[in-house]
């Protein structure tokens, strides 16, 4: 049963499970947010559309042998997780140059990369998530070595694999930001979501942005393409 709120973030609410100490449920909002929060709107369905998105993701890539802190899906806008402490790394994985890296690097936009990129930032929204290296975020999470390796194989199977499933629904995975937490006993699994928010997906020939960019650039319709997603994702009989 649902207990108290902890907590409440952008773009989901995350409740105690009572009676399951280390279990949560993690509720999906309706709320968009781009430039961290300074430009905000409400999509009703949007809330229901991630969550089943999200949880479709999680369990395709738990049947491709890839662990998450995913349980399963509790209704239309909730889904039970495993509880973990986050570690404040956002690692970033890009097939196709956009958006920021395009802006500081000065890669041409839409070049595609033979070796993905793997890149690490600090979830900090009072400093704007910034791009940090390896010894920053030793430095500032206090993570080892041994475990920034494995965050950055496991994001690198994850792109494989994700690479591969929107594929086959002519989507290109251009980029996407994974979280990771720690179990209660330290073991470390791929938490947070897997949605349109978190990843840009471009359709194959068109080149149509069927994510959250069309809300920060506002060239389409959100509800729109996050139901394409779905109704592609949900055709995907992947095992
Ligand atoms: N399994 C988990 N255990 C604990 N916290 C989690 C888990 N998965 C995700 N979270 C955290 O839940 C919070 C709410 O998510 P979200 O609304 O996306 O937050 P944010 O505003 O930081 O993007 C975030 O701090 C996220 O890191
Ligand atoms: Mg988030």
């Amino acid at each position: 049963m649902k207990g108290a709120l902890l907590y409440e973030g952008k773009a989901k609410k995350v409740y105690s499970m009572l009676g399951e100490e280390y279990q949560l449920i993690l509720e999906y909002k309706d709320d968009a947010t781009a430039f961290n929060g300074k430009k905000h709107r409400i999509f009703p369905g949007k809330g229901q559309l991630n969550n089943k998105i999200s949880a479709h993701i999680f369990e395709y890539l738990h049947d491709q042998g890839i662990p998450s802190h995913f349980i399963q899906q509790l209704s239309a806008t909730e889904q039970l997780v495993h509880q973990t402490h986050i570690i404040p790394i956002e690692v970033v994985v890009r097939n196709v140059a956009t958006g920021s890296l395009t802006k500081r690097l000065g890669i041409t936009d839409g070049r595609s990369f033979e070796n993905p990129l793997v890149e690490l930032y600090y979830k900090k929204d009072e400093l704007n998530d910034p791009l940090i290296n390896d010894d920053h975020a030793k430095l500032l999470t206090g993570i080892q070595e041994k475990e920034l390796s494995f965050l950055k194989e496991q994001a690198l199977l994850v792109n494989e694999q994700l690479h591969a499933l929107f594929k086959k629904m002519d989507i290109t995975l251009v980029d996407f930001k994974l979280e990771f937490g720690r179990l209660h006993d330290r073991t470390i699994v791929l938490s947070d979501e897997i949605s349109p928010d978190t990843c840009r997906l471009w359709e194959k020939g068109t080149n149509r942005k069927m994510d959250k960019d069309v809300f920060r650039q506002d060239t389409g319709d959100l509800l729109e393409v996050y139901e394409a997603i779905w109704q592609r994702l949900k055709e995907d009989i992947h095992v």
